[in-house]
């Protein structure tokens, strides 16, 4: 281990001037007409892989965006350890607002900023320079190693569930290992054992068949957006639970001792709503800022739109409104339940002036990991070297669907060590990553494959 912390300081500039080259691929995986670069982005990893001798590496073909495979088996009888990242990025716009082209890597006082600098190239990367270290000073890891890197996770994964049922074998391992998510703050190390779930779905309703003059008919047609707008409305309650009928029936509750954990983490709540903008909070009654965006099911309106939205006025009565709606899940919340609570609601509230349109975009189940795994002590000992104080134990927001599918499919738990931080402005303009974190993640991660394989 010594040896590859040292290779690793000895290479950092290297290290960060070939994940710039990485970073310059726009691999946007939701914009069909980015698909040669997503496929770019692939091949680039596996020859990255080649290029630091890991022994085998392929990018694998799906009826979406190739997957990157590769493998560094070195002894039966070591621990594996399965690696999960994406190499896809989240669209850039809007592009006005970046300070720098986001597709040209640049870095300002020790923070790199590019699209995919955190989310997820960035972090993903740290994870073959461990290996890197490791092959290059050590001859090879303490543990066997598999990657699996997918490029369809911001446009919600949709081929990886089947292509891991379909090479269960090749993919067996004794853990999985991720960096996609957080520290709890500058300097304040944490694992993330919980994930939030997500449905997300649209909604249209259809009155007239055209567009009417909104003089000529309005006050006896009635207006698509209008009764859309009273059916979000109706979503909540004055306490801002959400209305839809069953949708708290799986809820699992936070435990006493759980709230006693949040309770005790480093978290200021005006702080936290000052750094986006905003002075006054709305939870869920009952429940804290950090209980309500990590713990509790929720539901927000993504995008609404129809009739006339461009310059000046014209008097429209439309025919259509849409909006996007996500809810984010927590565990035993199954997305395809809350999905079809969601279409009952509004069958049920549809006005009979108007037609329902209701479709299923994406889901992805929440998850909750043992925090008492070896794996997860071997997690909490690389943090606690690397930054000189214990790790929190904390629960995410955020979703990453395949979590739940590692578990259901392989019987695998994962270990979520990320290094981003809320400021990073992953999926916003100016997205960076602080080039310390990429320092700190590397050394844990190699300080993480050693302290595992002696848990065996
Ligand atoms: N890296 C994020 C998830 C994340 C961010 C977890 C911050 C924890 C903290 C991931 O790339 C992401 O954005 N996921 C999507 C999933 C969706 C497209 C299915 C999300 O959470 O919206
Ligand atoms: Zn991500």
């Amino acid at each position: 281990m010594d040896h590859a912390l040292t290779y690793a300081r000895n290479h950092y500039d290297r290290f960060v001037a070939d994940l710039e080259d990485l970073l310059r691929i726009p691999s946007i995986s939701t914009d069909p007409a980015y698909a040669g670069e997503v496929r770019r982005a692939a091949g680039w990893l596996v020859d990255h892989f080649k290029a630091i001798g890991v022994a085998h590496a392929e990018a694998i073909d799906t009826e979406g965006h190739p997957i990157v495979y590769a493998e560094h088996r070195v002894d039966p009888s070591l621990p594996t350890v399965l690696v999960y990242g994406h190499y896809d990025v989240q669209p850039p716009d809007p592009l006005e607002l970046w300070t720098s082209p986001p597709f040209e890597p640049v870095i300002r006082d020790g923070v790199l900023y590019a699209r995919g600098a955190c989310d997820d190239k960035g972090q993903l990367f740290m994870h073959l320079k461990a290996a890197e270290a490791y092959l290059a000073a050590e001859g090879g890891p303490p543990v066997n190693l598999k990657f699996l890197l997918e490029g369809e996770e911001e446009s919600g994964s949709t081929h990886l569930p089947g292509f891991i049922a379909a090479h269960r074998e090749r993919l067996a391992a004794d853990v999985v290992l991720i960096s996609d998510t957080d520290l709890f703050g500058p300097g304040i190390p944490s694992i993330t054992y919980g994930l939030r779930g997500l449905a997300y779905v649209e909604v249209t309703l259809t009155g007239p068949d055209r567009d009417l003059h909104s003089g000529m008919y309005g006050g006896a047609i009635e207006n698509p957006i209008n009764a859309l707008c009273r059916l979000i409305a109706g979503l909540h309650d004055a306490d801002h639970r959400v209305t839809i009928p069953g949708f708290y029936d799986n809820v699992v509750p936070l435990t006493e001792e759980e709230r006693a954990t949040f309770r005790a983490l480093p978290f200021d709540e005006t702080a936290w709503a000052e750094e986006v903008g905003v002075r006054v909070t709305r939870t869920e009654k009952g429940y804290s800022v950090l209980e309500a965006i990590s713990a509790r099911p929720t539901l927000d309106a993504n995008g609404i739109w129809g009739g006339y939205t461009g310059q000046g006025a014209k008097t429209v009565l439309p025919a259509q409104a849409h909006a996007k709606i996500s809810m984010r899940l927590v565990p035993n919340q199954t997305p395809d339940e809350i999905a079809e609570k969601a279409r009952a609601y509004f069958e049920a509230n549809c006005p009979p002036t108007m037609k329902l349109t209701f479709r299923t975009l994406h889901g992805g189940h929440g998850v909750l990991v043992d925090t008492h795994s070896p794996a997860m002590q071997a997690a909490a000992r690389a943090l606690k070297e690397v930054f000189g104080r214990d790790p929190f134990f904390v629960r995410s927001g955020g979703s990453i669907p395949v979590v739940a599918d590692f578990k259901t499919i392989l019987g695998l738990d994962s270990v979520l060590m990320g290094f981003g931080l809320n400021s990073d402005a992953i999926h916003s303009p100016n997205e960076h990553f602080g080039l310390d974190r990429f320092r700190q993640g590397i050394e844990s991660i190699i300080r993480f494959h050693t302290h595992y394989a002696a848990t065996r």
